[in-house]
């Protein structure tokens, strides 16, 4: 996370109670659990989830708009939408990657948006500093600003967006869709992934085709995630990082540039060879073992990662 970021997280969490934060991170959690999502009761709710949620999934919507970054070279977003924004994390992943101009944010709960706006206030980036934050229920008519991009970022496992997705692919808006990396979450992309290719989006990543999905489990990958002390100390774990495993989707009004595939696994590195699971640009799923005698072909399978598109 950018380090202003990380600062205003610390100035704002540094009177906390360790044991009220670590009940509220408890409470929370188990609201998920119960697929309640995450309706914050109290104060201390919102400062668990900015100290033990927003890490993570900032570093899942960071490695998708990478991942859109490659894909769309010559692409770039301005104007900006973030739906169901909690306290802006993927602006601030957004405002890392793009030169943002204008930020518009929509969140339901003023318990969140209102630390998102403290947070904001920290930013270096002029178009955050500035955002527009909105009161806003999603399942409710609103007007939607025109914007280069829209992101929903985990919001899907807790309100239905299909009516709001629709406008959105309609009025030509390019979108990404993070979810987390279980058979729930992409069973939620996977159903969107028909219909929004119906209403004439491309998909950008992380398919190489429009097809059908080929994957006989569910798509996910990893984000590294650098847990702080106050991480460690609300997850009870003792390791330096974690990894969020994330669902994600992201479409364009227009057919982006073509891609051979992409490592739908972790690779497995052996000597002399390296195996390597991908999804294709022919719609399939296809296992490959690349051996040290195709030079350029080992050279980038040894390189790459999970996730990595394969050209
Ligand atoms: C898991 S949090 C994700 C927050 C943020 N996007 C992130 O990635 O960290 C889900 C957010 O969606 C918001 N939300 C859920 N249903 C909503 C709705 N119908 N309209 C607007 N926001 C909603 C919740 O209040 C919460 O802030």
């Amino acid at each position: 996370m950018p380090l202003a970021l990380q600062a205003a997280i610390e100035e704002i969490a540094a009177n906390i109670e360790i044991p009220s934060i670590r009940t509220a991170h408890s409470e929370l959690s188990e609201a998920y659990r119960r697929g309640e999502g995450s309706h914050f009761r109290n104060k201390d709710q919102t400062i668990a989830y900015l100290l033990a949620r927003m890490p993570a999934t900032y570093a899942a919507v960071f490695k998708a708009l990478l991942d859109l970054r490659e894909r769309l070279p010559e692409w770039t977003c301005k104007t900006l939408l973030d739906l169901g924004a909690g306290p802006g994390t993927a602006s601030w992943a957004a405002s890392e990657i793009f030169p943002l101009q204008t930020v518009h944010l929509f969140e339901k709960s003023f318990s969140i948006l209102s630390l998102g706006r403290k947070l904001a206030a920290y930013s270096e980036t002029p178009a955050l500093k500035s955002a527009s934050w909105s009161e806003q229920d999603l399942t409710r008519p609103f007007e939607l600003p025109k914007a280069d991009l829209a992101i929903l970022s985990y919001v899907l496992a807790e309100t239905d967006c299909t009516d709001l997705i629709q406008k959105l692919i309609l009025q030509g808006t390019t979108l990404l869709i993070v979810e987390p990396g279980t058979p729930k979450g992409f069973s939620t992309i996977l159903a969107l992934r028909k219909k929004i290719v119906e209403w004439g989006a491309y998909i950008a990543a992380p398919c190489p085709h429009q097809g059908e999905c080929p994957m006989s489990s569910w798509c996910h990958f990893p984000a590294r995630v650098e847990r702080t002390k106050i991480h460690k100390i609300l997850k009870e774990g003792s390791m330096g990082y974690e990894d969020e495993k994330f669902s994600y989707l992201a479409v364009t009004p227009f057919a982006p540039p073509p891609l051979e595939g992409r490592l739908v696994e972790k690779p497995l590195k052996l000597s002399g060879h390296v195996k390597l699971t991908l999804c294709t640009k022919e719609g399939t799923c296809e296992q490959r073992t690349i051996s040290r005698k195709q030079k350029e072909l080992y050279r980038q399978a040894r390189d790459a990662e999970w996730s990595s598109p394969w050209m």
